[in-house]
């Protein structure tokens, strides 16, 4: 990766060609981004009533905090508003709604400190998506809620994109994950036991990048790409969206970014919907990437 793209006017088929060589881009807030993050804090505000959800960790004890993110986190996730905003923001940026799949938003909240960093709330450390089980062609959208500074960011570790990093992915499956680990996520307040692909050597994390918009600004860049959650010094609670897409021709294709570390097994793709009908992506296309769970040695032997 060598360059950050701002609002850039290239195709989308460009576009994905240039995020799988790990380039990064920024969008100024769109009509609907604008909109979905509107839409994100009015469900926000809702929830923490009189307190400001920026603040509120500040009052409120950690289990009460964790109880309205609890409510909150899927009610934003499945309500029908927030998938027809996404599919906006896909129209609005040039995509393909009959060829690009994608799954629901997440709203993530990041607080400041150390007081929620696990769970419901968790940390992201360095990591890849792609240890994940996401395909090599998964593209990721991330977009603040409210504004942000460099010290409640999202960062990037340019380095790794070309290095390999020694992981824990090859003892990770999606289906595994999902039988059990997220639905004790609410559970892990303290510190999270649920066992995740980590880097297995020290990472140096700078030099990094932390790209910085106003709200609804929009970031997408390789699932492939070494990211991590900034620990929040702001004084504030973050406050973000993200969702992922990959497009139908890449996926069946095998395109995408390179894989130089990955061994999952598993596959994240029955989870994207069409853009157009919310459809999942034909089951056929989906075995040819779903591996079943076993230890992958051959990638972890020669790094
Ligand atoms: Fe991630």
């Amino acid at each position: 990766m060598n360059a950050i793209l701002f609002d850039p006017s290239l195709s989308d088929d460009a576009r994905r060609e240039q995020l799988y060589k790990g380039q990064l881009f920024v969008y100024s807030p769109s009509p609907s981004s604008r909109e979905l993050c509107a839409f994100g804090r009015e469900m926000i505000e809702d929830a923490f009533g009189s307190l400001d959800p920026r603040d509120a960790q500040h009052s409120l004890p950690v289990q009460d905090y964790v109880a309205i993110l609890t409510k909150l986190k899927p009610a934003f996730i499945h309500h029908p508003r927030s998938k027809q905003l996404l599919q906006g923001i896909l129209e609005e940026l040039g995509c393909d709604l009959s060829k690009t799949y994608f799954d629901v938003p997440r709203m993530r909240s990041a607080t400041h400190g150390g007081y929620l960093t696990s769970g419901i709330a968790y940390a992201f450390h360095p990591h890849r998506d792609t240890w994940y089980s996401a395909p090599p062609s998964q593209i990721n959208w991330w977009l603040p809620i409210y504004e942000i500074e460099p010290n409640n960011a999202l960062a990037f570790h340019p380095r790794y994109w070309n290095e390999p990093v020694r992981n824990g992915s090859g003892d990770y499956n999606y289906d595994e994950w999902t039988r059990t680990g997220r639905q004790t996520a609410a559970q892990q307040i303290k510190t999270d036991i649920r066992k995740q692909p980590k880097p297995e050597e020290p990472i140096e994390l700078d030099p990094q990048i932390r790209l910085i918009t106003g709200a609804g600004g929009i970031l997408l860049f390789s699932g492939s790409q070494l990211h991590s959650t900034v620990p929040n010094t702001s004084g504030h609670t973050r406050f973000s969206i993200d969702f992922r897409t990959v497009h139908i021709e890449d996926v069946r294709g095998k395109k995408g970014a390179p894989n130089i570390d990955s061994a999952c097994t598993g596959t994240t793709l029955r989870d994207y919907l069409r853009g157009t009908d919310l459809q999942h992506i034909p089951e056929d296309v989906v075995l040819e990437y779903d591996t079943p769970p076993q230890r992958t040695t051959e990638l972890a032997s020669h790094l």
